[in-house]
């Protein structure tokens, strides 16, 4: 009880400060994953990921007046703030050609575009214009002139819901149609995780202004009463074990070791031999450093090697637990973690030590993601079985409530999803009243959990794909592609076809 109310008050104090070290040891950790990803830190010697974008990346930047509250007309809405979105109009066929949109999700839009391979192999197919808009309080769209500013308190910040932002997209989109005088254009959205939630309640709230969406792992049911809030780790662990049991086995028997070691002055000198830490940083990061690699490894175990987040080999959970059933260090635990911390921090082999707090957040995802995961956006990614590869941790959704008030000073309100956008009786609702809408998942992603994994009309599709992973089917191709992620992309290609030649025979059109 007195432990809890320690991880309770260290839980808040880290979402006020934005400090993401955990306090009190191993079990004692925030548990605030963003669906792309929340990574307490995004550690890598690097400060450039950027380096994996191919040249085929080019676009120009734009700006659009946005206005700050499309649902009131009290003065303050009327305000406005620049919108960011990026642009590559080479391949578009003119005004009755596609406009593909990305959906931006809770980080700079530039980090999206960047990862959005998918989009940029289709346009000249398709000969389409690519737009990726930002979402609103993130990157450079941020209201109230500054980040701090926007985020000063719940007036500024409280702008900041799904609603606005896909509302946002809706009309940034018909302003660009009109500026192009091609009011006849027909647009299909893309996104990925959080993204890819706005990219299927925009299909079923604005249908007439996307033809259709393409929602890559966007778990639209991962909230209360829809998902089991455990299958997220349950997922995760079970990655784990599908490389080997051992792997799975040392992991989760290592968080007892380590709060052991933190405990006492021996322990923590022998962790500090065992592990580089970075100047600035303790051996009390350790746990979290474990846990935000087991869990964005397992997230993005893609199937060939990858920078979206961290620079990665290719399947990173297998690498980990190579590096744990076969250590170089030495056989102990801590030996073998440190070996699987490098497999995730260190695959270049560039990291001078670990735990460097400079890049905590380069993609400038935290303050508006902490705000809207205590909102609205609570989603069911929060307990932790007893044997999972981390530290048991009952699923407490009053407690989760209490937190998310006491952070934002604003009363949560877990069940607004489920109203505005929908979600209990998916199938039959979905059948009666939206179409053309792609659901992708990949089962080794803890998202998946919260995703749409059966086919609900012969519109709304849902691809399955057991050994895929968070939202691999956007990524750029590659020659190492597996034959499954090459039949994914094609029958999506075959199925945005599909979209555009009915919409082009419904207006009659020629395309
Ligand atoms: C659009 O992308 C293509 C290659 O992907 C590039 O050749 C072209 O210069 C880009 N256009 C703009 C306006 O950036
Ligand atoms: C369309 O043009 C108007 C007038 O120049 C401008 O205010 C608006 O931002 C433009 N729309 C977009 C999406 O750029
Ligand atoms: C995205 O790619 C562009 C062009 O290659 C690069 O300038 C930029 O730094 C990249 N940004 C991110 C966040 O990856
Ligand atoms: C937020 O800050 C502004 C500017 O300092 C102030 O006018 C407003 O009353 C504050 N709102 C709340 C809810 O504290
Ligand atoms: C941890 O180890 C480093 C050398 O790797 C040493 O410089 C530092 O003083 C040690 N810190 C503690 C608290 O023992
Ligand atoms: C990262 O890898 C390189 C090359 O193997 C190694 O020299 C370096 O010590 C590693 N960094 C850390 C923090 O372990
Ligand atoms: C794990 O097991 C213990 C003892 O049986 C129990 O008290 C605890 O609630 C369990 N934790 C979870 C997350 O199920
Ligand atoms: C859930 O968390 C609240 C704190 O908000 C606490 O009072 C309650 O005892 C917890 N319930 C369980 C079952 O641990």
């Amino acid at each position: 009880m007195e432990r809890n109310i320690i991880v309770l008050l260290s839980l808040l104090l880290c979402l006020l400060l934005s400090c993401h070290v955990s306090a009190v040891g191993a079990t004692a950790k925030r548990r605030h994953s963003s669906p792309l990803s929340r990574p307490h830190r995004v550690i890598t010697a690097e400060t450039a990921p950027a380096t994996t974008v191919p040249a085929m990346v080019q676009y120009e930047t734009r700006y659009h007046t946005q206005r700050l509250d499309h649902f009131n007309a009290a003065p303050a809405s009327y305000r406005t703030f620049p919108q960011r979105y990026l642009v590559n109009g080479t391949y578009w066929g003119g005004k009755t050609a596609p406009v593909f949109v990305y959906a931006g999700n809770e980080g700079n839009i530039e980090l999206f575009t960047n990862n959005t391979g998918f989009m940029w192999e289709l346009a000249p197919r398709f000969r389409a214009m690519l737009v990726f808009i930002e979402h609103r309080y993130y990157g450079r769209s941020v209201p109230f002139g500054s980040e701090e500013a926007a985020f000063r308190n719940t007036s500024t910040a409280g702008y900041l819901t799904t609603t606005q932002a896909v509302a946002d997209f809706a009309t940034l989109v018909q302003s660009l149609k009109a500026n192009l005088s091609a009011p006849t254009a027909p647009v299909v959205v893309f996104g990925g995780s959080y993204g890819g939630m706005l990219a299927a309640w925009m299909r079923m709230k604005y249908p007439h202004v996307v033809i259709g969406a393409v929602a890559s792992s966007a778990p639209i049911l991962s909230f209360y009463g829809m998902a089991d809030p455990y299958a997220f780790y349950d997922i995760i662990s079970n990655d784990f074990k599908s490389e080997s049991k051992n792997c799975h086995d040392v992991l989760m028997n290592s968080w007892k070791e380590l709060d052991k070691a933190l405990s006492n002055d021996a322990g923590r000198a022998q962790l500090n031999s065992t592990f580089k830490m970075c100047r600035g940083s303790t051996v009390e990061a350790i746990p979290d450093l474990l846990d935000t690699a087991i869990v964005y490894s397992a997230m993005t175990d893609y199937p060939t090697e990858s920078g979206f987040l961290t620079p990665l080999p290719a399947y990173p959970v297998k690498e980990m637990c190579r590096a744990i059933d076969n250590p170089k260090s030495g056989k102990d635990t801590f030996s073998r973690i440190k070996d699987a911390l490098g497999v995730y921090y260190n695959y270049t082999g560039n990291a001078h030590c670990l735990g460097d707090a400079t890049e905590h957040d380069p993609y400038g995802m935290f303050d508006g993601w902490d705000f809207q995961a205590c909102t609205e956006m609570i989603l069911m990614s929060y307990g932790v079985r007893n044997g999972s590869v981390l530290p048991p941790e009952p699923f407490n959704f009053t407690g989760l409530l209490d937190g998310c008030r006491a952070s934002t000073g604003l009363p949560p309100r877990p069940y607004w999803i489920a109203t505005e956008f929908g979600g209990f009786d998916i199938a039959n609702v979905l059948k009666r009243s939206a179409s053309n809408i792609i659901f992708f998942n990949g089962l080794r992603d803890p998202w998946s959990s919260g995703g749409v994994l059966k086919d609900i009309s012969r519109s709304i599709v849902a691809l399955v794909e057991p050994k895929g992973s968070h939202h691999v089917d956007l990524r750029f191709s590659s020659k190492d592609d597996p034959d499954w992620l090459k039949q994914v992309r094609e029958k999506e290609t075959r199925i945005i076809g599909h979209w555009l030649n009915q919409y082009y025979k419904d207006e009659a059109i020629k395309s």
